[in-house]
């Protein structure tokens, strides 16, 4: 298909004050304090650029969490694990917003064309409800969301700037409940899963954290410094990232995984080694 212009928009009235009582924090953010008068052009499209990207993942994000819970529904999950899960799509509609106005805060987005129908993979259709919803909990949460959890930790730390350290601030709250709850999930699916079924969980964990150490390759192709104090997410593709990257890899991901009878076939040793390189 041809591919779809990455475009937002709010309703506003009485449906955006209905979402501002939600997540009232996002208006009390000190938006218009940027003072890019020193900043080059250079900075500044690469900072439109990495905050436009960063919104289109949210909202990728965001499918991946509707999706998981449209999974855990079918599979008659716990009621209050499905209820926690039901705030994930709205918290990253939050994240959404918050980086799209990052972007316009340093001069307005830049194009992404996407493909609506293939932002994140389904989970396969010929597998039970349970294994569907373990398949998006593996995938989604306990590779992608649990690695993001300590690197957004860190690029809060770094935010010297009032707007990307209010901002990132709820990013960084709400991803860590994100983060645990793909191992709270697998806790409580634990006695419900065979062996053949934690076999088939560990290579849709391959295929994720695979996607990832593609990803770090291009990081790794295109890094760069941190050219303005508003520009937090530059810090995404320098070499500490990546080597943080790596760590959180482990940390988080793979040996939780194992621990829980996940057998994970995608080790470190396969992702590009930075050091060398
Ligand atoms: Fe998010
Ligand atoms: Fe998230």
């Amino acid at each position: 298909m041809m591919g779809e212009l990455f475009e937002l928009e709010l309703l506003g009235g009485a449906t955006e004050q209905r979402f501002r009582k939600m997540r009232p924090e996002v208006e009390a953010m000190p938006w218009g304090t940027l003072d890019l008068s020193n900043a080059s052009e250079e900075a500044c499209i690469a900072a439109r650029s990495v905050w436009t990207g960063a919104a289109y993942q949210e909202h990728r994000t965001a499918l991946a969490c509707a999706m998981t819970l449209r999974a855990l529904i079918e599979a008659r999950a716990p009621v209050d694990l499905i209820a926690v899960a039901s705030r994930f799509p709205l918290d990253e509609m939050v994240h959404v917003e918050l980086a799209a106005r990052m972007a316009m805060e340093f001069g307005g987005g830049t194009e992404i064309v996407h493909d609506p129908k293939a932002m994140v993979l389904e989970p396969n259709p010929h597998w039970r409800p349970l294994m569907q919803a373990a398949d998006c909990a593996v995938r989604f949460f306990c590779v992608g969301e649990a690695l993001s959890i300590p690197l957004l930790r860190n690029t809060w730390h770094i935010a010297k700037h009032p707007l990307p350290k209010a901002v990132m601030g709820p990013i960084v709250k709400d991803e860590a409940a994100h983060g645990v709850f793909g191992f709270t999930f697998l806790d409580w699916a634990a006695e419900r899963l065979t062996e053949s079924d934690r076999g088939e969980l560990g290579q849709a964990a391959d295929l994720a954290i695979r996607f990832l150490y593609g990803q770090w390759q291009d990081v790794y192709d295109n890094r760069r410094k941190q050219l303005h104090e508003g520009d937090v997410l530059g810090w995404m593709k320098t070499d500490d990232y990546l080597a943080r990257a790596r760590k959180a890899m482990q940390s988080e991901v793979i040996s939780p995984l194992e621990a829980r009878g996940i057998p994970i076939a995608a080790q470190l040793s396969e992702s590009p080694d930075f050091a060398t390189a």
